[in-house]
């Protein structure tokens, strides 16, 4: 992947008021390739996906449900820049920056990929279809296996509701990855 063209990227309006183009982090050679919407606050300062609450939940979870942790999954965001306001990244701005993840998905080669929420499983995997209906389904993008679960902002919200489905999901994916 050019790195260059992607931390100079002006395919839609969102690099006009990014502090940084928010890349994605981890090995090579990720077990999992999670994907979420965009960057936040923290993470267009910070340069790293995922490093507020929601991400220390989802980490959590996951490495409770699957038995990994954060430094076997490369995280990323279907968005690399921060939307204005934390509105959700518009349809057209997805299409402008999915290449740069089917681009990633091709040299990390992921064992499966997990969208969060429903902006990064809509756009990812081309379904119409809201979260509530899909996660825990599997879908395949160029040849590897993906899942969608719930945003971990939303186990943040209604925890009670939200984080057994989020861990039901996980079991999935960990079965996934047992039978490979
Ligand atoms: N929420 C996301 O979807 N992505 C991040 O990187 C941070 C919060």
């Amino acid at each position: 992947m050019d790195l260059q063209a992607l931390l100079s990227c002006t395919r839609c309006e969102l690099s006009e008021n990014r502090q940084r183009v928010v890349v994605g982090s981890g090995p090579n050679r990720p077990t999992v390739l999670v994907v979420g919407e965009a960057p936040g606050k923290t993470e267009d300062e910070g340069g790293e996906p995922f490093i507020g609450r929601s991400g220390q939940l989802l980490f959590k979870l996951i490495e409770e449900e699957v038995g990994i942790t954060r430094l076997d999954c490369f995280v990323t965001n279907i968005a690399k820049c921060r939307p204005p306001n934390n509105r959700p990244p518009t349809p057209k701005e997805c299409e402008a920056c999915r290449p740069w993840l089917l681009e990633q998905l091709d040299s990390l080669s992921p064992r499966v990929v997990l969208s969060v929420g429903n902006t990064a499983t809509r756009q990812l995997y081309g379904v119409k279809e809201g979260i509530s209906e899909i996660h825990g389904h599997w879908f395949e993008l160029n040849g590897v296996p993906g899942m969608a679960t719930y945003h971990p902002a939303a186990g943040l919200r209604s925890p009670n509701t939200v984080i057994p489905m989020i861990r039901e999901d996980l079991r999935k994916l960990k079965s996934q990855l047992d039978s490979q």
